[in-house]
């Protein structure tokens, strides 16, 4: 059953949410198509990932990411889910001229595109980059854990926070970049017992990428839950359909059907105008 989304979601919505236990979906999405079907489904948030790079552009590397088409995308993704919590995600890019860089970039996914909120991958020793966003006036969600834009071969991808002493510098971590002024905090591949103890100890909203079921909120990448695409999806990610063999299957039988000439059948083919009873 449908739930359609009534009215703006912004993130007083989502803190409510956290409030009352009710949890939060979000999900990622890079068009227009997937942002109208995400709204239409009651996803409460849309991430514009940097995932795209990897998923959409085939690079091995979240860091190729390019700024611009991340901004166009965002604007696609607005038009399509008016009324969703649309978060821009900081890519690599905009992260090695330091914090102006970043806070540029915020202001593109504020302005060209309509986003409510950015998301920054954020080092331990980088809070100052989430206080001068914060202070710019952006809703910025603090990403800790595995942080992608550290990683750069397709096997690099690991569980963080797997012990105590990892846990104790994750909530750490957590309380200082919501003490810069972080608005949620985004976790990814930990596991349970470490978002428990930073839900435990901060009050903004957790959302979980693969991070247990503490989190306030839980994300995935569309393409991944959808069975798209040839990257192998993380154990945490649920299969809902199977797309990407549905799309090898249409695609075989268009070529099938234009070899042996079912396709175009009468109904494809415009009929010429008739001029008058006699033809
Ligand atoms: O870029 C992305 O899609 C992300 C999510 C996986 C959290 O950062």
């Amino acid at each position: 059953m449908e739930t359609p989304v009534h009215s703006h979601i912004d993130l007083q919505t989502l803190c409510r949410m956290k409030a009352q236990g009710a949890k939060f979906a979000m999900l990622t999405a890079y068009d227009h198509p997937t942002a109208v079907a995400a709204e239409r489904a009651g996803v409460h948030a849309l991430l514009v990932g940097d995932s795209l790079a990897c998923v959409v552009l085939g690079h091995a590397s979240t860091r190729d990411a390019p700024l611009d088409l991340m901004v166009t995308l965002a604007e696609a993704v607005r038009r399509g889910a008016p009324r969703v919590y649309l978060v821009g995600d900081l890519p690599f890019a905009c992260t090695v001229g330091g914090a102006a860089t970043v806070v540029e970039g915020a202001r593109r996914f504020r302005d060209e595109a309509g986003c409510d909120g950015v998301k920054y991958e954020a080092p331990s020793d980088k809070a100052a980059v989430v206080e001068a966003l914060a202070s710019a006036g952006f809703e910025t969600i603090a990403h800790l854990g595995l942080r992608p834009q550290t990683v750069t071969s397709p096997d690099g991808y690991r569980a963080q926070a797997r012990d105590a002493g990892a846990i104790r510098q994750l909530v750490r971590d957590a309380r200082r970049m919501v003490t810069a002024g972080a608005a949620m905090i985004l976790l990814e591949a930990v596991p349970a017992e470490a978002s428990e103890a930073v839900v435990e100890a901060v009050s903004v909203p957790v959302i979980g990428c693969g991070a247990g079921p503490a989190c306030d909120g839980h994300v995935l990448v569309t393409q991944d839950m959808l069975g798209i695409g040839s990257i192998r999806p993380p154990r945490f990610v649920p299969r809902y359909a199977d797309l990407g063999e549905q799309m090898v299957a249409a695609m075989r039988r268009w070529v099938r059907e234009i070899a042996d000439r079912t396709y175009p059948a009468p109904e494809h083919v415009y009929p010429m105008r008739r001029t008058d009873a006699g033809g």
